[in-house]
Parts: C-alpha cells; sequence; structure tokens
C-alpha cells in the first residue's frame, strides 16, 4: 500500500508506443461496471530500446487482454499493484483490455465513483488509471470514441467529452450513447457522467459566428442555483476572446456539479465536472465571496480549454505550464470584473498568508519541482499561484501587450503537443525578445527571496540600494540572485508623485540607481502591485507609511502602507509578550492614520474595509523566525480591541451608513457596502459595543441576502448568549437542506474562539448534518478548525492536533488525498516555539507508526525529515 516509489523530473522517457484512437466501452450494472478500452496503436519514433509496454492500473480486475484480436496469453505480460507490463508487441497493433470496477465503493473520489446519485470520473492527476488499463501520462494524446450504457430510469442523462453521435435503447430498461471527441487528447482530461440530472441551458455565438450550446447540469431542485455560473461562463468566453482573441472550439460545451468532489473543478475536455460549491450561488444561499468564487472557477476552467487542453503539459513535473498560467488569466480577468485594488489584494494575501509558508516549511518546493511520490501532493500553492505569479512578472517586463502576442505565439506554436515549462519560457523569448536565461531560476528553486530596499538622499540626489538573500529551504541551499521587476515611485510630503511609476530590474544581489533633481527627500513606495513575490523590508518611518497610506495612487500600495503599520505594531507587541515582558502599546501615529482613512476614506468601499482588517495571525506568523501562537493571538486581540474602543462611535455610524438599503445586487458598489457594514460589526463586536448585538440580529432577520445574514452570525460568533444560539438555531433550521449552507454553519462554530472549540468540533462529527465522506463537509469543520481557529487548534495542550491527527487516520483509509492536505496542517512544527512544535511532532510521529496511503505518509515522512533547528 504504502510503498514509497519517488519519481524524478531528470528520468523522464518518451512513450514507447503512441496511441492514435482510443475506443472505450463502458457497461454500468447495479453491482459493477465493465470496461473495455481498444486503443489503435503504434511504436514511437523517438523512444529507442525494447519495444515493451506499460500500463497502469490501480485497484482493478482484469477481465481480458488481447492483440489485435487475439487472446495474450500468460507469458505475454506481467501484472503487478500499479499496473501491467506486455514484452513484446507489433510496430503497429490494436489492443483490447477489458476490466471490470466497482464505482459504488469508490470513495477516493478519484477514477469513476458516485456522487449522491450520479456517476462521475476524475482522472487529473491519475485516475484514468482507477477504470482501465493504459499508459496514463499526459504525453499519450489520442482521440476518443466513447460508448455508455446503462440503466434507462436510473441513469438517463449519459455523458461524455466532444459530441453525442449516437444514442438509443439497448436491452429492456437499458439504454447507451456514443461520444466523439474530434481533439486528441492526454487521458487525465477524459470524462464521463451518468444520472438523472436536471440541466440549464443557454447558449454563446463566438466571435467568427460559431453556435456554442451551453448546458449546466445538477441534481434536481437545484436549477436555479446555477444562472450565477451560467453568466460567469458567457463573460469569460467572451473576455477570452476580447483579450487573447481565443475562440471556444466545440460545438457544446457541458458542466456538471457534483457534490462530492476533492478540489474546485476539473477542466475535462468539453465536459467540466464541479465542485458544488464552485457552481451554486443565489443571494439567499451564497455570500459576494462566494460569488466571485464560483465566477473564478467558471472561468479558470474554461481558460484551461486552451492552456492546457490544446497545449497540455508532457509530464507532470510541468504542471505550473498549464495552472500558473491558467491562475494567472484567472487573475487577468477576476481583476477585470471586479474592482480591480481589492481584487489583486485578495491575490498578494493568499501568496503572503499561505504560499510564503509552504515555502518557509518542510514542504517547500520550486515551482517546478525535481522529484514527488506522489502528485496528488503536488497541487500546491506554489505550482498555482507562485506560478502565476512568475508568469506576471513575465507579462510585466514584456508588457501586457507583447506578453499576449507571446501566449499566442505558444499556442500557435504548440497546439496539440504535450510541451515543458521550457519550451513555454523559449516561445516567451523568441516572441518577446526578452533574454530570461536567469528568470528561469524562478522555476528551478524553492523560497521566497528576501529583499532589503535602503534609501540615501544627499544634496539633490536619492539613491535606492536594492539587495535579495534567499533563505535555504530543505533541499536547496545557496541560492543564486532571481530576476525580478519592482516597480517603485517617488511621493512628496504632500503625497504628490515626484516620480514614476518605473520599474527597476534587480537581477543581482545588490544594486544601486540614483535619482538626480529631487530637492527633498522623497518617500519610496516599493513593489507596488505587488510585482514580484517577494518578502520586502524597507527602512521606512510610521509617518511616512500614513504619507503613503493616505495618498499613493495604487490602492495596493496604500493598503500595504497600512498592513506595514499595523505588522509593525504586531510584532512588537507579540515579541514582548513572548520574552514574557509587559505588552507594547501601538503608536499614536497608527491611530492618527486609522483616523485620517476614516475621514477620507477612499471611494473603492472595500478598500476601506481591507485597509481596517488587521494583518491575519498567518501573515503575523510570517514575521517571525519562530511562531509564538499564543503572543501573536493576543496582540493581535488587544489591537483589534483597542481600535474598536476608540473608534467605537465611528464604526456604529459606518455601520448605519452601509447598512442593506437596496436590493441585492452582485456588483462593485454593492460587495463594497456590506464588506464595509460586516467590518465595522466586527470591531463592535470586539468589545460587545451596546447595541451591537440587537444590531447583528437585525442583519440577520432582515437581510435579503446572505453576505449581510454572515456579517450578522459572525459578528455574534464569539459572544457567548441567547442571541447566538437563537440565531445558529434559527440558521440551521432554515437551512437544513442546502448542505452548501450548512458548511457555513459548522465552519461559524469551528471557528469560535472559546476555550473548549476542539470538543465543539468533536460534537459536530457526530452530528447527522455532517457527513465524513464529503470533503466541503470536512473542508468546512476540520478544516475551518485547524485554519481559521488558530488560537484553539495550537492550544498548549495540544488538544487541537490530537483531534486533527485522529480524524487524519480515519479519513486516510477511504480519501488519502483530502487526508494528505489535512496532514500538511502538522508538517510545519519546526516553525513553531515550545510547547507547540513538540505537540504537532508528537502527532506526527503518531501517524508515523500507523499504515498510511502513499499521499499521506509523503507529507508524514516530510514533516518529520524537517530539520529539529
Ligand atoms: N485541474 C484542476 C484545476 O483546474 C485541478 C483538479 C481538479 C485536481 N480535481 C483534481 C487535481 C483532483 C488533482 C486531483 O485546477
Ligand atoms: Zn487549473
Amino acid at each position: 500500500m504504502s510503498q514509497t516509489l519517488r519519481k524524478y523530473r531528470a528520468d523522464y522517457q518518451p512513450p514507447t508506443y503512441l496511441i492514435d484512437e482510443v475506443a472505450l466501452d463502458f457497461d454500468i450494472r447495479d453491482d459493477r461496471t465493465r470496461v473495455r478500452g481498444d486503443y489503435r496503436m503504434r511504436r514511437n519514433p523517438a523512444s529507442h530500446g525494447r519495444p515493451a509496454l506499460r500500463l497502469d492500473g490501480r485497484g482493478l480486475t482484469l477481465v481480458s487482454i488481447a492483440v489485435d484480436g487475439r487472446m495474450a496469453s500468460d507469458e505475454e505480460y506481467a501484472v503487478d499493484d500499479t499496473g501491467l507490463t506486455l514484452f513484446e508487441l507489433p510496430q503497429a497493433c490494436t489492443l483490447t483490455v477489458e476490466t471490470s470496477i466497482d464505482p459504488e465503493h469508490n470513495l477516493s473520489l478519484e477514477g469513476l465513483y458516485r456522487s449522491g446519485d450520479i456517476l462521475c470520473t476524475q482522472c487529473e492527476a491519475t485516475g484514468f488509471s482507477r477504470i482501465v488499463y493504459f499508459p496514463d501520462r499526459p504525453d499519450v494524446m489520442a482521440r476518443y470514441r466513447t460508448r455508455i450504457e446503462a440503466d434507462a430510469s436510473r441513469y438517463p442523462v449519459l455523458l461524455s467529452n466532444g459530441n453525442c453521435v449516437e444514442t438509443g435503447p439497448t436491452d429492456p430498461g437499458r439504454h447507451y450513447a456514443v461520444f466523439v471527441d474530434p481533439f486528441a487528447k492526454p487521458c487525465y482530461l477524459f470524462a464521463l457522467v451518468a444520472g438523472d440530472l436536471g440541466l440549464i441551458r443557454d447558449h454563446y455565438t463566438t466571435g467568427s459566428g460559431r453556435e456554442v450550446d451551453l448546458r449546466l447540469y445538477t441534481e434536481h431542485g437545484n436549477e436555479d442555483q446555477c444562472h450565477h455560473a451560467m453568466a460567469s461562463l458567457k463573460q469569460a468566453m467572451a473576455w477570452d476572446e476580447a483579450t487573447y482573441g481565443l475562440e471556444y472550439d466545440l460545438d457544446s460545451y457541458v458542466t456538471v456539479a457534483v457534490s462530492s468532489f476533492n478540489m474546485g473543478a476539473m477542466e475535462n475536455k468539453g465536459l467540466n465536472v464541479f465542485n458544488t460549491a464552485c457552481v451554486f450561488a443565489r443571494q439567499d444561499t451564497a455570500t459576494d465571496a462566494d460569488f466571485a468564487l464560483v465566477r473564478d472557477v467558471v472561468a479558470h476552467e474554461y481558460f484551461h480549454n486552451y492552456t492546457g487542453n490544446r497545449v497540455t503539459c508532457r509530464d507532470w513535473f510541468q504542471l505550473s505550464l498549464k495552472e500558473g498560467l491558467t491562475v494567472y488569466r484567472e487573475h487577468q480577468f477576476a481583476v477585470d470584473q471586479g474592482s480591480p485594488g481589492v481584487t489583486r489584494i485578495g491575490q498578494v494575501r493568499t501568496i503572503r498568508e499561505v504560499q510564503f509558508p509552504e515555502d518557509g516549511g518542510p514542504r517547500a518546493h520550486p515551482v517546478r519541482p525535481d522529484s514527488y511520490v506522489e502528485m496528488d501532493n503536488f497541487y500546491t500553492i506554489t505550482v498555482y499561484e507562485k506560478g502565476a505569479e512568475v508568469i506576471r512578472m513575465i507579462a510585466r517586463m514584456a508588457g501586457d501587450d507583447a506578453f499576449i502576442a507571446a501566449v499566442r505565439h505558444y499556442l500557435a506554436k504548440h497546439d496539440g503537443q504535450a510541451v515543458t515549462i521550457e519550451d513555454f519560457v523559449v516561445a516567451m523569448e523568441e516572441s518577446t525578445g526578452l533574454d530570461l536565461e536567469q528568470f528561469r531560476r524562478w522555476y528551478a528553486h524553492a523560497g521566497t527571496p528576501h529583499l532589503r530596499l535602503d534609501s540615501d538622499h544627499v544634496a539633490d540626489t536619492l539613491t535606492l540600494r536594492l539587495s535579495q538573500h534567499t533563505p535555504d529551504t530543505p533541499d536547496d541551499r545557496d541560492k543564486p540572485a532571481f530576476d525580478l521587476p519592482v516597480e517603485i515611485a517617488l511621493f512628496d510630503h504632500r503625497g504628490e508623485v515626484v516620480r514614476g511609476p518605473e520599474v527597476l530590474r534587480l537581477n543581482q544581489a545588490e544594486q544601486e540607481w540614483q535619482f538626480e533633481g529631487l530637492h527633498e527627500a522623497p518617500i519610496v513606495s516599493a513593489l507596488r502591485g505587488f510585482s514580484a513575490p517577494v518578502q520586502l523590508s524597507q527602512a521606512q518611518s510610521d509617518t511616512e507609511r500614513a504619507l503613503l497610506m493616505a495618498h499613493d495612487s495604487d490602492p495596493v500600495s496604500r493598503w500595504d502602507a497600512a498592513q506595514a503599520l499595523y505588522l509593525e505594531a504586531l510584532v512588537a507587541d507579540a515579541s514582548a509578550r513572548s520574552a514574557g515582558q509587559d505588552a507594547a502599546s501601538a503608536p499614536a501615529v497608527l491611530f492618527e492614520a486609522i483616523e485620517t482613512l476614516l475621514d477620507n476614506p477612499p471611494d473603492d468601499r472595500a478598500l476601506l474595509a481591507e485597509m481596517l482588517t488587521l494583518p491575519s495571525e498567518a501573515r503575523i506568523g510570517e514575521q517571525f523566525e519562530r511562531i509564538d501562537v499564543a503572543a501573536i493571538g493576543a496582540a493581535r486581540r488587544e489591537l483589534g480591541t483597542d481600535i474598536a474602543r476608540r473608534f467605537s462611535a465611528r464604526f456604529e455610524r459606518l455601520a448605519d451608513e452601509h447598512a442593506a438599503c437596496e436590493p441585492y445586487v452582485f456588483d462593485v458598489a454593492g460587495a463594497g457596502r456590506r464588506r464595509v457594514f460586516a467590518c465595522a460589526l466586527d470591531y463592535l463586536a470586539r468589545i460587545d459595543a451596546p447595541g451591537l448585538r440587537e444590531r447583528a440580529v437585525d442583519a440577520f432577520e432582515r437581510a435579503d441576502n446572505m453576505t449581510d445574514r454572515m456579517a450578522g452570525l459572525s459578528a455574534l460568533r464569539d459572544l457567548p448568549g441567547a442571541e447566538r444560539e437563537r440565531v445558529l438555531a434559527d440558521f440551521a433550521r432554515r437551512w437544513a437542506d442546502e448542505p452548501l449552507v450548512m458548511d457555513k454553519w459548522l465552519r461559524l462554530q469551528a471557528t469560535t474562539r472559546r476555550d473548549d472549540a476542539a470538543d465543539t468540533v468533536r460534537r459536530l462529527l457526530a452530528d447527522d448534518r455532517f457527513d465524513f465522506t464529503n470533503p466541503n463537509r470536512v473542508r468546512a469543520l476540520l478544516g475551518g478548525f485547524a485554519r481559521g481557529n488558530v488560537e484553539a487548534f495550537h492550544r498548549g495542550d495540544a488538544s487541537g492536533y490530537r483531534l486533527l491527527a485522529d480524524e487524519i487516520v480515519r479519513l486516510d483509509a477511504i480519501n488519502p488525498q483530502l487526508a494528505a492536505a489535512l496532514a500538511g496542517l502538522l508538517a510545519p512544527w519546526a516553525r513553531y516555539v515550545a510547547p507547540q512544535r513538540d505537540g504537532m511532532r508528537e502527532q506526527l510521529n503518531r501517524l508515523s507508526e500507523r499504515s498510511l496511503s502513499a499521499n499521506t505518509r509523503e507529507i508524514v515522512d516530510s514533516g518529520l525529515a524537517a530539520a529539529a533547528g
């Protein structure tokens, strides 16, 4: 079960056989499913050595195997745990493999499995090998013809990739459908769905006049939650034409929403499968954040049709080729739909709060990893989001138009191919003329570069000195200098721009730039828009920060200046507490800056809310070599209550001014209004301000939308008392039949700041409304607790760690992918102070003694291998 076979990028060998045509035949029965594959193959001219063929297969029952219609004898092949090898084959032949599988009892959510009453597939990365023996690698691309036969009343809807070319009845009560996908594709993009499904339909006319049939299937009764997803799809299709000149290439685009899904969604060619959490959005059940998530995931999967499907990855080490580029395209799209500044701030937050910790922990790996045990463990924030930031730097250095032209060049040059990140970089160089030799290091090295910026003003000349250093990561020491764009602008003391914005290209360990003709020392705004995924430290006074916070023309930099002010105060206080000294109070400048902000708020309301929000515990923790959760939590709570106390009257006014007055619309103005309302309630709740409870209950009861309702509920979250219990019970009663809404109910309780939070989680694990086999429920309750209730999870008595480890063991037996993801939360023990470090390590050791899946084993082993420091 847990053989640790490590795969290396350097070991890549081309496939021995190419497969031109695949015919699949699914015979779906209640007790088992028969799958027959006919593969038209020929020897790969690029492959030398013996004409042996490796087929991957896991958990399969082999029924038969034949070469050109002749049954293979036992001497011609050997079966093992992970597949079978055919020793010798003709130059060209048709191979027929038949297997029997059991989707009814497949809880791993990969291969063919049941979600509710729907049968569906998930093949990325290597789920196809759980369906039938096949070379399960993305560089084997074939055209597929798929026949599905099943019970007509249980499975009236049958779907696969491409066009439906035939349907009809077979035996009494059964029917079949045949699909042909005209585009050659790797098997990870194969999909099949069978079920009794509700449907909403629409259509889209492409720029060149192609009519595309748009269909979105879901379990009956949920159709009215799917209109936002459909509208988002059309927006994404129009955006990709307008921005990249890319038109959809099939006659239909089908999406199926399923409730049990390990990730957000999957871009199977012409037949996307989505987690319901990334499809459903109706104003009474989904928040503004949910609406944005649905819009962005729908766009992401659509954009994969070119960046991922038309041009795919040669091997899984190249995953960021499709994910980094597609996330970057999704980010561009999101910025164009919403508030540009606040959308970008959200992206920056994810990098700093989630990616930087990964890059500084035991699981640090390059955007293009060099080795892995289990590929599923490498669908990481580094491959996705840092990968997107790396692309963004190329776009920044090339300029937007040149970058888009370069992407078009890349897609044209490699259309229909499975390629590498190196191929992508070469295409970028060819088209833009940039020299990316040194830039390639971003793909090869793990770790977050630390930049230091010093400035010196003498006479009328400003000297800026930038230096960079990247800390060691587990298997990568003494890193060379990176090539990166640092956007800067200079401001005078009235807040007027005196120079820039301009981009400094840093590519040495240390570099200097001079700016002449500056009579007064300017204020330096640096790393504007977060122009590179680095940590920047800059000697700057609080007064200078306050000035940028009030006047910087870049919203990201305004927010960043506010964050820097908060961070400095929080770090000073947390350090003092950690050293057993008296708490350190925040400087007056900080409160003056908040007052200025409240007096002159930005037009973008969401930006105001962002600027009033304190850095998360994760961000504060990143400032420390060793994380002291208790000290950080206390410092953050203290500053929060201090701000709330000083400005309570202002927050009351903000809440009044931003309370719901118009019917709900998901747009920039509406979402901004609701952000400020929630933020004001949050501050008032910190001091249990008079009237706050009534206000929160009122918002909960009267809102016409889930965003304001959740604002009320969240404000009551940490305030024990009758209001909280009544509102929670009301919520549960009202939404008992909406599992995704009940996830909010689970998460809210899991994140309640109480000493006995772990007991609450244990109680909810046993609740009927919880379902251990559904990843959304597990993420809401266990993920909510371990990520969103930092102090309770890291309690000194290790009760949080024990709880998580217990559940990882249980989960690992059914869903290794999800269990491994949760185990990752225990891995960075070495970053913490005692007793947390010992408590986390102890649970890793406990896990290590169990028999574990390869997925979870890889995470536990790498966590334990981390230096004890
Ligand atoms: N390719 C999917 C995406 O768009 C990721 C994905 C979906 C996935 N389901 C998965 C990856 C299951 C691994 C396993 O990002
Ligand atoms: Zn993706």
